[in-house]
């Protein structure tokens, strides 16, 4: 099976691997060795005991392994599965109001600023260059209406070499898809939804929206939908609702509408910092995941006032603790699970997880290279140290490598 990439071998690491699989919320593979190849993808994954052999059959020299430190650890880059690179700019500000006033009196004037593209360019290398530098190696981001700042957002994030889906509408990259992005039902006409939901069928496209965020949203839909049996209702009508669809929030779904949800593969985006900022709701992930639905985090900036997705990590662990303060009961989100949602739950909930989420042989190679040692310490080693070194499909991309 090794002969068709024998000669491809462009990178072999030695030491510890973390990751999450499909079986196993957190796996360690201590000596562990890991090969990349020349287009970036994971040609094997082994025990660094096995390096002669697997050198013999892979045809690398045994002397060109970089061999990891004793503090550092490989584990995959993280997915932030709902970001608004748009609001950037004023995350940590503005959260002193409800949803709806917020979007109204902050949110709206912002985005309106992106039909000057210099003021996007400015707003969006920043998010890009943040988000990489805390380890998000793929970002489902919402851009504004304008046409050509999203066509920029998307030409950043290939440039700086980060995976990202982008709405409204842009053309490809190799590492940028589209994502067509109605901003959520109050803001649309059933018409709207209707073409939306075709566009994304007849081009097999990517789709997020915002869903059952606060109750006064939920509200609003229902006066605007009456003829709708729920707010899923009206997204699942028009053909919102695939397995390449992403939610975020969704704080007050009902059993019948996650039974949707799962039916159709559609996922969560979780974004617990924003749902407590905002005071919208804290979602019960347990209950989500307990209906077989795909869930992922999300910082959901500005909403979130934190662009990284450890703190997503911390916070989804805090909401879970805050439900089992209230119901000593509640079964606890477990730090392991979170992980997985951070890496390769996110990377399922955005239908990505043929490529990305964990180091499995044939997946890009999306990685984070962790030094526990580093300035800062060990516990912000994302934050407040000196940073991973990022890379995403096998070529460093943090520190910055910016492309041509
Ligand atoms: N619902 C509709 N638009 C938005 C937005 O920009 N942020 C959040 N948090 N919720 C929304
Ligand atoms: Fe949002």
């Amino acid at each position: 099976s090794s002969n068709e990439s024998a000669a491809g071998i462009a990178h072999v690491y030695r030491g510890t691997f973390v990751h999450a699989t499909y079986h196993t919320a957190v796996e360690i593979l201590e000596d562990g060795l890991l090969g990349v190849d020349t287009e970036g993808k994971i040609a094997f994954i082994g025990s660094g005991k096995e390096v002669d052999r697997l050198s013999q059959k892979w045809g690398f020299e045994a002397f060109a392994v970089t061999q990891l430190g004793q503090h550092e650890f490989f584990m995959p880059g993280m997915v932030d599965t709902h970001i608004h690179a748009s609001q950037y700019s004023y995350a940590g500000t503005a959260l002193d109001m409800p949803l709806l006033q917020w979007l109204n009196m902050y949110t709206f004037p912002v985005e309106a600023c992106y039909k000057d593209l210099e003021f996007a360019r400015n707003v969006y290398t920043h998010v890009v260059k943040r988000t990489l530098r805390n380890g998000t190696t793929t970002a489902c981001y919402f851009a504004t209406i304008h046409t050509d700042a999203s066509l920029l957002l998307g030409q950043i994030a290939n440039d700086f070499g980060q995976r990202a889906l982008v709405g409204k509408v842009i053309n490809s990259y190799p590492l940028v898809r589209p994502v067509v992005t109605p901003r959520f039902a109050p803001s649309c006409s059933a018409t709207l939804l209707g073409h939306l939901g075709e566009i994304a069928q007849n081009n097999d496209l990517h789709i997020q929206s915002h869903i059952s965020e606060t109750k006064e949203e939920v509200s609003l839909v229902k006066e605007l939908f009456p003829d709708y049996d729920s707010y899923t209702d009206v997204y699942h009508r028009h053909n919102l609702l695939t397995d390449k669809t992403v939610m975020a929030h969704g704080c007050h779904l009902t059993d019948g509408e996650l039974k949707l949800f799962r039916e159709t593969g559609a996922s969560i985006a979780h974004c617990p910092n924003s749902n407590i900022s905002l005071c919208s709701g804290m979602l019960d992930v347990r209950r989500v995941l307990n209906h077989k639905v795909k869930l992922g985090l999300g910082t959901d900036v500005a909403g979130g006032y934190s662009p990284s997705m450890l703190d997503a990590v911390r916070r989804t662990l805090d909401t879970s603790k805050a439900l089992t303060i209230q119901d000593t009961q509640y079964h606890t989100l477990t730090f392991e699970e979170v992980f997985r949602l951070a890496t390769l739950g996110g990377s399922q909930a955005l239908s990505l997880d043929e490529n990305t989420g964990n180091f499995e042989v044939g997946k890009d190679f999306d990685a984070l290279r962790v030094n526990t040692d580093a300035a800062g310490g060990p516990i912000d080693l994302i934050n407040h140290g000196e940073g991973p070194k990022v890379y995403v499909a096998g070529k460093r991309v943090v520190p910055f490598v910016e492309r041509p």
